[in-house]
């Protein structure tokens, strides 16, 4: 790649004030949303009314427009229309020139604060190219961003992003580690990250070509993320093959490949985030049999959501732009039923996977498998995640009476909501309601809720507990049999932290 090039590209977008902010101001708040939506005409519409380098530049680069020679110059004044197309991002048509690929501003808060970067990837239905190519490398998309967040904001020595596509996650995981290495099976797709990484003046992310963990066999990271092409796909003939979402395996195979490779290539202490999809069989849930794929790691999944067969295969029918009035739709909701059929699937969990390996000398502290559908501020996840590694690790050196010396705090964000029918005496209801972390709503007792109201850090959980017992008038010991497992789940939930923390 070019630098001289790359960089008189970067001095042009941002002279032109080609960001998130620029592009919101240039075309309004509506035309903006709807950009999100995949919707390109007001945001068209607008730049058409308001010519110039920042409206030529989200033309072509958002959009996909062809512009004029002259457009396409004025906004491009370092690089010039012959440096874009000897950097391959554009071509001349004609009179025109047309862009090769999207560039696109991304902005972006993660525990670090806030950010900005180009992203370079394929021009795509937004911008008016349909069907997807197959070897198609994606922008960034929701799930990208989700699994941005989910990132541990802890120092690494060195991060993997396995299936890195236009390498967004890598400049995330850059953030936190010294060194990236980005791996995809799409030459095309390492170029993209390359072009990014560049253009955003990121040094540090190695590109390497190769299927899931053959391009790093035998290193470790202490941080590895993937959002891997989980996508369940009939591997049936005529059914569509696209790279960024299909790794050719059956049915969830990829998945368990993906995990089963972090056991050799996780340093001790080292994280893993993935996202991914998990079957239910005939008998066996889909978070169990990820328990089975998890052993000798410490693993937090969260199912956000779980879908028929039948609604699995509309959802990415109608991603890869398949409706049901288009003659191939019926022949393809066949191989997607049959497929699922021959396995017995009965359901399909999509979510989150946080893994961690204990670090050395220890064992695994913490197996949760759980289906949380509720809203989450994402801002949050990631680093509540990480920590509860840490408070499971913490929480398994302490038995109970070690728990009952503990001084607690409720956490900042936990609020207490109370229901009382109209008339009744006293809460039907308790419930603490979190802000931050996974947003969780939880229904308590009395004991519970005023052990809760009372971790302030001055009297440690024993002796609340004692306090507790001669108001409520009930046995001591049998109420701390009760709380103590409860207290350690609060914790592990981040509605109580050690006073340290
Ligand atoms: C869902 S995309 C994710 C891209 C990007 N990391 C993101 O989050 O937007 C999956 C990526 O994995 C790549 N991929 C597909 N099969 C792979 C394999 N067997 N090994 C490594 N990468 C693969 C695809 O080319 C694609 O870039």
């Amino acid at each position: 790649m070019h630098r001289a090039l790359v960089d008189a590209l970067a001095r042009d977008l941002a002279a032109a004030s080609f960001t998130s902010g620029g592009v919101l101001a240039l075309v309004g708040a509506d035309a903006d949303a709807a950009l999100t939506r995949m919707v390109a005409q007001p945001a068209r519409r607008a730049a058409l009314r308001q010519p110039g380098p920042l409206a030529t530049l989200l033309r072509a680069f958002w959009l996909g427009d062809a512009v004029t020679v002259q457009e396409m110059a004025d906004a491009l004044p370092a690089l010039g229309v012959d440096g874009a197309v000897a950097l391959g991002i554009a071509e001349h048509r004609g009179e025109s020139v047309m862009p090769l690929v999207a560039i696109r501003p991304y902005a972006y808060r993660d525990a670090l604060g806030a950010g900005e970067w180009w992203i370079a990837s394929d021009l795509d239905e937004l911008a008016g190219v349909w069907p997807l190519r197959p070897d198609h490398v994606l922008g960034v998309g929701g799930a990208a961003r989700t699994l941005a967040a989910l990132l541990p904001p802890v120092a690494a020595a060195s991060a993997l992003d396995l299936g890195t596509g236009c390498g967004v996650i890598a400049l995330h995981l850059r953030r936190v580690a010294q060194r990236v290495v980005a791996t995809d099976i799409s030459e095309r797709a390492l170029r993209f990250t390359e072009l990014t990484a560049l253009l955003n003046g990121v040094d540090g992310i190695e590109t390497r070509l190769g299927s899931l963990f053959e391009p790093v066999a035998g290193e470790r990271f202490e941080l590895i993320a993937s959002n891997p092409p989980f996508v369940i796909t009939p591997r049936a003939e005529g059914v569509p093959a696209y790279e960024y979402r299909d790794g050719g395996a059956a049915g969830d195979a990829l998945m368990a490949a993906v995990v089963a490779g972090l056991h050799g290539h996780l340093a001790p202490d080292g994280h893993a985030r993935l996202l991914g999809n998990w079957e239910t069989l005939a008998g066996a849930a889909g978070l169990e049999r990820m328990r089975g794929w998890c052993d000798g790691l410490d693993a937090w999944a969260i199912e956000r959501d779980s879908l028929d067969p039948v609604r699995y295969a509309e959802l990415w029918l109608r991603d890869g732009g398949t409706i049901p009035r288009d003659t191939e739709h019926d022949g393809l909701m066949d191989a997607w039923l049959d497929d699922f059929d021959a396995r017995g699937v009965t359901a399909v969990g999509m979510g989150w996977l946080a893994l961690h390996r204990p670090g050395a000398g220890g064992g695994v502290s913490l197996s949760r498998f759980e289906r949380l559908g509720q809203a989450v501020q994402l801002e949050h996840a990631g680093a509540h995640l990480a920590g509860a590694f840490g408070d499971a690790a913490w929480l398994a050196t302490l038995d109970d009476e070690a728990l009952k010396r503990e001084h607690l705090l409720t956490a900042e964000d936990v609020t207490e909501a109370r229901h009382q029918l109209p008339g009744a005496a006293g809460p039907n209801v308790i419930e603490l309601r979190q802000g931050g972390a996974l947003a969780r709503t939880l229904s308590v007792d009395t004991a519970l809720a005023a052990l809760v109201g009372a971790c302030d850090g001055e009297l440690s959980i024993g002796q609340l507990i004692g306090a507790i017992a001669s108001l409520l008038e009930v046995d001591e010991r049998i109420l701390a049999a009760d709380l103590l497992p409860r207290v350690r789940e609060l914790v592990l939930t981040g509605f109580l932290r050690a006073v340290s923390d």
